[in-house]
């Protein structure tokens, strides 16, 4: 409530923020949680939580008039669909030169990602975060991280018959035709259920499409694994519908302003909070946002110049591939993706496939496949004092490096098949959905923008916690990494700090 003092205050309930409040409580703080986002746990008038993925309403995007699929293009047309401006779960943030996909609500980005929980090669790891000892993170956080959000491995005999997964066994198949590697993936959602949906015994969730505007069943989000163990606690506070604007030093700590909003977007209050501790969890995008903009308004001017540096896309591209009449991909497909093509061991243009679902509820005989890349781009945000936005300057050629890497696999696989690429899914003819992520990195780096376990360089108190860590890449999908990291900072800033 306005005007109240908390020791500790989290921005945001991604991983980070999800991370950060369990451990904090289980250590006796008091933690309140600010998320922008709504609480998903109240049925809407049809009786879910979540809109259905066909007839997407306004409860499918953050404050859209218009729906804005990542693959929104189908045989010459887009099927995007109006929609009531409501504060929904996704969000497609346009920045000019990328659209930043991210989940809004309570559990951030579980609410609405694929579920994949990938840990990466310990290589790539070390390569990537070289100040962080890999030892600890192998054998302590990584486990812990994957315990702590319930992933768990795909029956490996069910796969091999399960109808839903007939276009994981296509992708498989042409990956092996072209000689690449590939890999299971787990995942967070509950592959037990999964067989009862495919057995017909149980409702379909992963089975009727619902992926990016929520699963209303077997998805392990973060609701339902760490802030359901940190509310558990009784020492968690959450308030969704409120974003917050402003961190500045104050009397006791420091003052965090927040603005209440309604389910139409709009501010109905201004609320004020002192806390002695602020940990920034607001997602790579959110959490630079608002460290850019709290230095260049003077709320918060010592911050370092790395903060709003180093910001990447995981080096994500998107394409689909036309298979033959005899390669169908099946009409009933799994919207939890199970399998990816490694070929980061290239050196020509190393990336990580995973062979993705497109559950259209019709046999399309498309493969689709959403590449990370090693891209090597990388963005800063800034500051306009014109508009007072914070704008970030990805350039949309840089996401070339990231097709040339992903043709590497597939101009190999098209040839071994004598298929073509699908120009129709991302644009009346465009062949490489290049102008989004999913996994946004980086702006507020381990190490540069803040210490070895994210303090914030001048403002004693104020930490970040969530993907802005890390610089712009984790060669695999993202969310364990952040997790197994905010893990290994949060159990050092509780012995060191409180
Ligand atoms: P995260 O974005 O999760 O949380 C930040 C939270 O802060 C949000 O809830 C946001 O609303 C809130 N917030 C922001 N600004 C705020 C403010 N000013 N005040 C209050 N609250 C604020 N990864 C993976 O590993 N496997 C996968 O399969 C997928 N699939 C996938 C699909 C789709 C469609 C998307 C969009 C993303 C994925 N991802 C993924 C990516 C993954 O979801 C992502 O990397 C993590 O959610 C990032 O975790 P963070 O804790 O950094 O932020």
């Amino acid at each position: 409530a306005d005007g109240d003092t908390v020791p500790a205050l989290v921005i945001g309930s991604g991983y980070g923020g999800a991370v950060a409040a369990l451990r904090l409580a289980q250590a006796g703080v008091d933690v309140a949680i600010v998320e922008m986002g709504m609480s998903w746990d109240a049925p809407g008038p049809d009786g879910r939580v979540f809109c259905p993925v066909l007839k997407p309403d306004g409860r499918s995007y953050w404050l859209r008039e218009r729906t804005d699929q990542p693959v929104g293009y189908f045989m010459g047309g887009s099927y995007n669909k109006d929609i009531d401006r409501y504060t929904g779960v996704l969000d497609s943030e346009d920045f000019g030169g990328i659209r930043v996909y991210q989940g809004r609500g309570v559990g951030g980005g579980s609410l609405v990602n694929g579920g994949m929980a990938v840990t990466p090669k310990r290589e790539n790891f070390a390569a990537i975060l070289p100040s962080v000892n890999a030892e600890e993170m192998y054998s302590t956080y990584y486990p812990r991280a994957n315990t702590a959000l319930g992933v768990n491995h795909i029956d490996k005999t069910w796969f091999e018959s399960a109808e839903c997964y007939q276009f994981a066994r296509v992708g498989r198949k042409h990956a092996e035709r072209s000689g690449f590697g590939w890999t299971f993936v787990p995942n967070v959602y509950d592959f037990e259920y999964m067989k009862k949906e495919q057995a017909g015994t149980a409702t379909r969730s992963a089975l009727a499409g619902e992926v990016i505007y929520g699963n209303n069943y077997g998805k392990r989000s973060l609701d339902r694994t760490y802030l359901g163990a940190a509310a558990a606690t009784g020492k968690v506070r959450i308030s969704p519908l409120h974003k917050v604007t402003t961190v500045t030093p104050g009397a006791g700590g420091y003052r965090v302003e927040m603005a209440q909003l309604d389910s139409s977007g709009k501010t109905v209050a201004v609320k004020n909070v002192t806390a002695q501790r602020v940990f920034f969890a607001a997602g790579s995008v959110g959490t630079s946002k608002l460290l850019v903009a709290m230095r260049a308004t003077g709320k918060l001017p010592d911050l370092p110049g790395a903060v709003g540096q180093k910001w990447g896309n995981n080096g994500n591209v998107m394409v689909g591939r036309a298979n033959h009449m005899w390669d169908g991909t099946g009409s009933l497909q799994s919207s939890m993706p199970c399998l990816g093509i490694d070929n980061w061991a290239d050196p020509g243009g190393p990336a990580f496939a995973e062979v993705a679902p497109f559950p259209a509820g019709l046999e399309t005989y498309v493969s689709l496949y959403l590449a990370i890349t090693k891209n090597p781009n990388r963005a800063a945000f800034s500051f306009d004092s014109g508009t007072g936005k914070v704008n970030l300057n990805w350039q949309k050629s840089w996401n070339q490096s990231s097709i040339n890497a992903a043709k590497r696999i597939f101009d190999k696989i098209n040839a071994k098949e004598g298929t073509i690429y699908r120009t129709d899914l991302f644009g009346v003819t465009k062949t490489w959905g290049d102008d989004f992520t999913y996994h946004p990195l980086g702006g507020c780096v381990l190490n540069e923008a803040t210490d070895n376990y994210g303090r914030l360089h001048g403002y004693p108190g104020l930490y970040v916690i969530d993907g802005a860590l890390i610089p712009g890449n984790t060669s695999v999908n993202p969310f364990v990494t952040i997790t197994a990291l905010a893990e290994r900072n949060i159990e050092r800033i509780i012995a060191d700090d409180l």
